[in-house]
């Protein structure tokens, strides 16, 4: 387990020791892998197509993409849910996860993640005009969140082996 650790979990603090000690496996899996780790492609994706459809409508003035714009918007708020639910049990269930605190900097930049993306979608449903400058302006927010969450969720995993299934000959 020793090559799971992070740089900064030196295990000469006796409080990181106690830590480390804790279980990471994943409670809400599908024959051992995560459901949380499978999901959140989908609101990533989405997020990502909102701010393309977004300059796409800047570019082109084409209102197909306010259209596009919105749907993508709205499955990414609704899959970006049923991923925090999933990831939130992981947080709660876990003791070696909710005990991280990088699992608690996940978690808080992909709560703000989703407060954004229900932020543009619900914009887009009552004003389908304000995709320029505003729609854009959060498209913008929501992908850089959507980096900061992706990047601790990767370091969860990568760096602190959460979820992984570990052969113990390794
Ligand atoms: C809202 C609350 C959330 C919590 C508490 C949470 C928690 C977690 C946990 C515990 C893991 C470690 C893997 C696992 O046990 O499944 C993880 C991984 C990850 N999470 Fe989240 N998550 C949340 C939402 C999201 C959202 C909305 C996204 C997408 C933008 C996301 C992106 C990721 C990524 C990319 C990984 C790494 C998966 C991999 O590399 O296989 N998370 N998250």
């Amino acid at each position: 387990m020793g090559a799971l650790v992070a740089e900064e979990d030196n295990p000469d603090n006796p409080v990181i020791a106690e830590v480390l000690k804790d279980d990471v496996q994943s409670a809400v899996a599908v024959a051992g892998h995560p459901i949380h780790a499978m999901m959140v492609h989908f609101p990533i994706a989405l997020v990502f197509a909102t701010l393309g459809a977004d300059i796409f409508y800047w570019w082109t003035a084409d209102p197909f993409w306010v259209r596009a714009g919105l749907w993508s918007a709205g499955f990414a708020f609704v899959f970006g849910v049923a991923a925090g639910i999933a990831g939130t049990a992981e947080l709660v269930l876990v003791k070696g996860i909710r005990g991280r605190i990088g699992s608690w900097t996940h978690a808080l930049a992909a709560m703000t993640l989703i407060a954004i993306a229900g932020t543009n979608w619900g914009l887009r449903l009552a004003e389908p005009d304000a995709v320029l400058p505003l729609g854009l302006s959060l498209s913008i927010l929501a992908g850089i969140f959507t980096g900061l969450a992706g990047w601790h969720g990767g370091k969860l995993v990568f760096d602190h082996g959460v979820g992984m299934i570990v052969d113990p000959n390794e």
